[in-house]
């Protein structure tokens, strides 16, 4: 992993995202316990985000979810960023919730005080967000990696949904997301037992779209983020709304709000600006306006 981040160039930020703690390094004085933050990519366009805690296997404690959503937010608005990577190290994308953090909690903790509703930031996303995983994404962490729009994995990536041996069920999306990911019976099955799949598995499935070598998943899910930024990211934002649109809508609803952001990008300058370029034949220039 420390390959990853030679080569980072430094951050330049405006003004408004140099907040308090954000970018490890780069701000004065505070940096991320839990996290690792940088820009990749060529042309610093790609926001990364290293789940950083080694020891406990990256388990998803309040104050890393926090912390990826403090990254996420900062990403967000950063005008430069067209997509987003979250990764963890070789051996954990993340092990789940914290555990250890979890044990003592009561119906009135969990229930008073929303449990888990912070975990969502990355599925509200509006910005593309692919996961790169290696090793274990179990529980929570096979739930953050569900969030994601794209999932890239390790060969020996293993995903899992291990809540039902600690006496509970998932809790932040994994009977639903897996569901829809894998269909009905691998599903219950993961579920009910908490045995886990192989990134074979999980890619045969559909739950994962490709599988590199360990020390090229990074890299290739970094690149794909680049390729998703060259394009606009206005139309890029409209595209992923509507791709989402098939998880919550009945197909006539979908494809009606699918052909009313198709009608938008027709009031877009780069809707324009990529059918020009066609005629033209040449590259578009896209200003996301
Ligand atoms: N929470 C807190 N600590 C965790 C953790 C978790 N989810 N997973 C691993 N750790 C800690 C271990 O306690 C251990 O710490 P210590 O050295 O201080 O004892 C350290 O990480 C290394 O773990 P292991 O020694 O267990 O490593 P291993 O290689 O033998 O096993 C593993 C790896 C199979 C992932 C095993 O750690 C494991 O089963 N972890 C728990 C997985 C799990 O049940 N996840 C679901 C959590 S519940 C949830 O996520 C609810 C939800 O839907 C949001």
């Amino acid at each position: 992993m420390a390959a990853l981040c030679r080569g980072a160039a430094r951050l330049t930020l405006p003004i408004c995202q140099i907040r308090q703690g954000l970018y490890r390094g780069y701000s004065a004085g505070s940096s991320f316990q839990y996290i690792l933050v940088e820009r990749k990519g060529q042309s610093q366009n790609v926001g990364f985000i290293q789940l950083n805690r080694p020891k406990a296997l990256n388990a998803l404690c309040d104050g890393l979810i926090n912390e990826l959503n403090q990254a996420l937010d900062s990403f967000e608005s950063d005008p430069q960023v067209g997509a987003i990577v979250i990764t963890g190290s070789e051996k954990a994308f993340a092990a789940g919730a914290d555990i250890k953090e979890m044990q003592n909690r009561t119906f009135q903790d969990c229930y008073g005080g929303s449990f888990l509703a912070h975990w969502n930031r990355v599925s509200s996303a509006r910005k593309p967000v692919i996961a790169a995983v290696n090793g274990f994404a179990l529980g929570g962490g096979c739930e953050l990696a569900m969030m994601c729009d794209i999932i890239y994995a390790g060969e020996k990536a293993q995903f899992g949904q291990p809540e039902i041996l600690l006496g509970t069920i998932p809790g932040a999306g994994g009977t639903q997301r897996l569901t829809r990911a894998v269909g009905k019976s691998l599903a219950m099955e993961m579920v009910l037992t908490g045995d886990r799949i192989s990134a074979q598995e999980a890619k045969q499935a559909g739950l994962v779209s490709k599988i590199y070598p360990a020390d090229k998943v990074v890299e290739e899910a970094i690149s794909c983020g680049e390729k998703i930024a060259r394009n606009s990211k206005l139309i890029v934002s409209m595209a992923k709304e509507s791709v989402n649109g098939a998880f919550e809508l009945s197909l006539a609803e979908g494809n009606k709000l699918e052909k009313r952001l198709f009608y938008s990008t027709f009031a877009t300058e780069d809707r324009k600006e990529g059918m020009t370029a066609f005629v033209e034949k040449r590259k578009a220039n896209f200003t996301d306006q």
